[in-house]
């Protein structure tokens, strides 16, 4: 019987629940967890009494100082990096380095130079293991979303040819005033940790239109801005408080985030921040945020197809709208994920059974709706049906992917082409990267200009 494969979870934070509840659970025949690595040990042990709960003894938790030791102690065969963005690249270079695989979280990493050394270590592993003869280890980006089935249907379409070639991409996407306001309370506002949210975010909806088009982004413009959240807005929503836990003036803000309402969030925040001075639940006007909330991306591709892409993240309502303009037609997909956000919105899901529930993109009073259609030339639309949407986590992706990821079906054919590597993580991050450049710059940006295309060519 092949033995199970080893994995340790950097950063044990909301995000790494998914993948741990997976290894422990659905895939435990397969892999075996090992360890988890943290600066915050009290993190670490609220995942452990987390592994109680699903009746597994805990795991080894190891400082992040020690990752190059833990690597070898627990004998690791994969790193799964689910840490904060801007740490990303040390964990993924640091285990490519000592000859191990890795799974990492989006975005890949948040600068085109840490781009650049993530490249050339997954480079260099290749090199090693071709020269000893063995298998290369592996960098897979987990991109949840190719995993949707909504979006699989629209990459079955487009690859068919039902609208022709691609001549143009219209993308919006919303952030409502839970979940975008979300990014204003915690370390995603400041642009050093996340790379903003066209980095932090978007990476997500670039990634899909590259893999959607089979498409590489070219050239970018953007014009970015903070508009709504941050301090000094005349808006008035500001409560002039710091934090929302202990400060009478957040009691019934609509933005405030009631961590003391939700078990889950108080045990992994709350009850560790002793350990790292981490705020969970700032106030989104408070001062300090250096990323934007309102960016507007122009995007030329290699196959000459270009793209407006639109996000904010002050919308009333969640979720994304997308036309695909092609030589025989368009596609149009619509999809709904909250239609609005209730006003209690922050302090809700307080009975939520794991901390990855109590994020959007989970079933709640305000679902909406997925809806799909095809304009062909001179013919009525019709509307495509999806039967396995679903509202689970990331419309069903987050399962589909850790299946993918921890059955060894990566060894086998993907016909969809759906498992990211480390370029298709540097293609995803380098959209957002550009249009960050181009904004600052007030010009356009070759991608070309942030990471030798040399190092983007397929393994
Ligand atoms: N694909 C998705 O749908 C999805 C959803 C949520 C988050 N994410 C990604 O997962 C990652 C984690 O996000 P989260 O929401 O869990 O954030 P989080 O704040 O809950 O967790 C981050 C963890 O990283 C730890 N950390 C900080 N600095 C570290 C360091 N130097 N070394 C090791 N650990 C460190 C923190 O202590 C914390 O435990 C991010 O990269 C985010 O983009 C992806």
């Amino acid at each position: 019987m092949r033995s199970r494969r080893r994995y340790a979870v950097v950063g044990a934070g909301a995000r790494a629940e998914t993948f741990v509840r997976s290894l422990v659970t659905a895939h435990k025949e397969q892999a075996e967890l090992v360890a988890f690595v943290d600066v915050n040990l009290k993190r670490i042990a609220a995942h452990n009494r987390w592994l109680g709960e699903l009746g597994h003894p805990a795991v080894p938790a190891y400082h992040a100082d020690d990752f190059a030791r833990m690597l070898d102690e627990q004998r690791v065969d994969t790193v799964i990096v689910t840490s904060m963005d801007v740490t990303h690249e040390r964990y993924i270079v640091g285990a490519l380095d000592a000859d191990r695989s890795v799974i990492t979280e989006k975005p890949m990493t948040t600068t085109a130079e840490s781009c650049t050394r993530i490249l050339q270590a997954a480079r260099r592993a290749r090199e090693r293991a071709a020269a000893a003869g063995i298998p290369a280890p592996t960098c897979a980006v987990a991109f949840n979303y190719r995993y949707n089935p909504t979006h699989v249907k629209v990459r079955e379409l487009l690859a068919s040819g039902a609208i022709g070639t691609i001549g143009s991409v219209h993308f919006e996407w919303l952030l409502d005033v839970r979940h975008g306001a979300d990014y204003f309370r915690r370390w995603h506002r400041d642009a050093a940790n996340s790379g903003g949210l066209l980095v932090h975010k978007s990476s997500h909806h670039f990634d899909l239109v590259n893999w959607w088009l089979s498409a590489r982004p070219a050239r970018v413009f953007a014009a970015n801005r903070l508009f709504f959240y941050g301090a000094g807005r005349p808006h008035g929503y500001d409560r002039g408080y710091e934090r929302a836990y202990g400060s009478p003036a957040a009691k019934g803000d609509p933005f405030a985030l009631d961590l003391d309402r939700q078990p889950r969030m108080r045990e992994l925040y709350l009850e560790t921040e002793a350990e790292d001075g981490y705020i969970r639940d700032r106030n989104v006007f408070a001062p300090g945020a250096t990323i934007d909330d309102d960016m507007a991306v122009l995007v030329q591709y290699d196959s000459g197809a270009t793209m407006t892409y639109h996000l904010h993240a002050y919308a009333p309502w969640e979720g994304y709208r997308l036309m695909v303009n092609g030589s025989r037609g368009r596609l149009e997909l619509e999809v709904v994920e909250t239609a609005y956000v209730a006003p209690d919105a922050g302090a809700a899901s307080a009975d939520a059974g794991t901390i990855a529930s109590l994020y959007p993109g989970h079933s709640g009073v305000e679902n909406g709706w997925t809806k799909l259609t095809l304009h062909p030339f001179w013919q009525p639309p019709s509307t495509v049906e999806i039967p396995e949407a679903t509202q689970e986590a990331h419309g069903g992706g987050d399962a589909r992917l850790t299946a993918d990821l921890f059955t060894g079906s990566a060894l086998t054919v993907d016909p969809l082409g759906r498992r990211a590597t480390e370029v298709d993580g540097a293609l995803a991050l380098l959209t957002g990267l550009a249009a960050n450049a181009s904004s600052a710059a007030g010009r356009p940006y070759d991608v070309a200009e942030l990471v030798d295309p040399d190092l983007l060519k397929e393994s």
